[in-house]
């Protein structure tokens, strides 16, 4: 039987762990490397063709590529089209398009009232330096398309804030600004799967930015029901199947960050007994059915 990873590297050791994956139950594994992608419209080779062995017809995807707006926007268009084609995408177009996008992920949050912290977005320096202000001073600027923590800057100087805005204003950039939250650099990472929490971890860190990437350590984590409820009706939020919620736990309660809809899961496997690729390509396999 043959399935379809979406993915712009084939090489990286969390799709091949999920390749083995998909081996071990019997698939064979095609690669859909969206850069690559010659799309020819009216002529005998069809696009859709490279679809039509797909059993069940789906495909999982791990990511499409960092590029510049442009190509972003160019790539969304070919999951969109692949979609046209009733391939059933997980995730699905839509909410790749809402999770990748720190914005309409802060705005579904906030809809479906999940509690957030304090957020202001804008696109003129001025604006940006007063929201610095109406957020105490304290404020984290996050790019608006990012992760692993990449380019995240904690501003809570107003000299260096002022430096900051006025200079990423000359680039035309979006400013994402978010207030502070003292989580004594500890935060939490949940992995939902449909309507289950497969597993979690603490991330522990030497600074606030929690992030691997960063250097932070996963750590066990025993999932409360209110963790579970929370990270459940996040990824809803923004339409994910695959989720990985970032969740802080401030003085006001838990609050969520972020949600991630092609998760990392090398770190999680760390401390946690559950198969985590396992579960996924299960998952996947699952609801690629309906
Ligand atoms: N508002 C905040 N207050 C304090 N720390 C934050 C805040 N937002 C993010 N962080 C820290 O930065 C990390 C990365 O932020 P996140 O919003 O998850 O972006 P990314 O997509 O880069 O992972 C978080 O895991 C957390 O440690
Ligand atoms: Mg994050």
């Amino acid at each position: 039987m043959q399935t379809m990873i979406i993915t712009p590297n084939p090489s990286d050791p969390e799709v091949k762990i999920l390749s083995n994956e998909f081996k071990n139950q019997g698939y064979n594994v095609q690669y859909f490397i969206p850069s690559t992608i010659k799309v020819n419209i009216g002529f005998q080779s069809k696009f859709e063709k490279r679809f039509e062995s797909l059993t069940p017809r789906a495909a999982l995807v791990r990511g499409f590529g960092a590029a510049a707006t442009q190509r972003i926007f160019f790539r969304l268009d070919i999951l969109r089209a692949i979609e046209e084609h009733n391939v059933k995408l997980i995730n699905s177009r839509e909410s790749l398009e809402i999770a990748s996008d720190k914005f309409l992920t802060s705005v579904s949050l906030e809809k479906h009232k999940i509690p957030t912290p304090k957020t202001i977005i804008c696109e003129e320096p001025h604006m940006a330096l007063e929201a610095y202000e109406e957020l105490g001073n304290d404020c984290v600027l996050k790019p608006l398309y990012g992760s692993k923590g990449i380019g995240i800057t904690r501003l809570n100087d107003k000299g260096f804030a002022e430096n900051v805005i006025y200079s990423l204003g000359q680039l035309n950039e979006v400013f994402y600004l978010q207030e502070f939250i003292e989580h004594y650099n500890r935060d939490i990472r949940i992995l939902v799967l449909g309507d289950k929490v497969v597993a979690g971890m603490y991330r522990v860190g030497d600074s606030w930015k929690t992030n691997l990437y960063t250097g932070a350590k996963p750590e066990p984590l025993e999932i409360t029901d209110e963790l579970e409820n929370l990270a459940i009706k996040a990824a809803k939020a923004v339409k994910t199947e695959i989720a990985g919620v970032d969740i802080v736990e401030s003085e006001k309660g838990l609050l969520v960050l972020e949600v991630n809809s092609i998760p990392g899961f090398i770190g999680l496997q760390k401390v946690t007994e559950v198969n985590i690729a396992k579960e996924i390509i299960s998952y996947f396999l699952e609801s690629a059915k309906i």
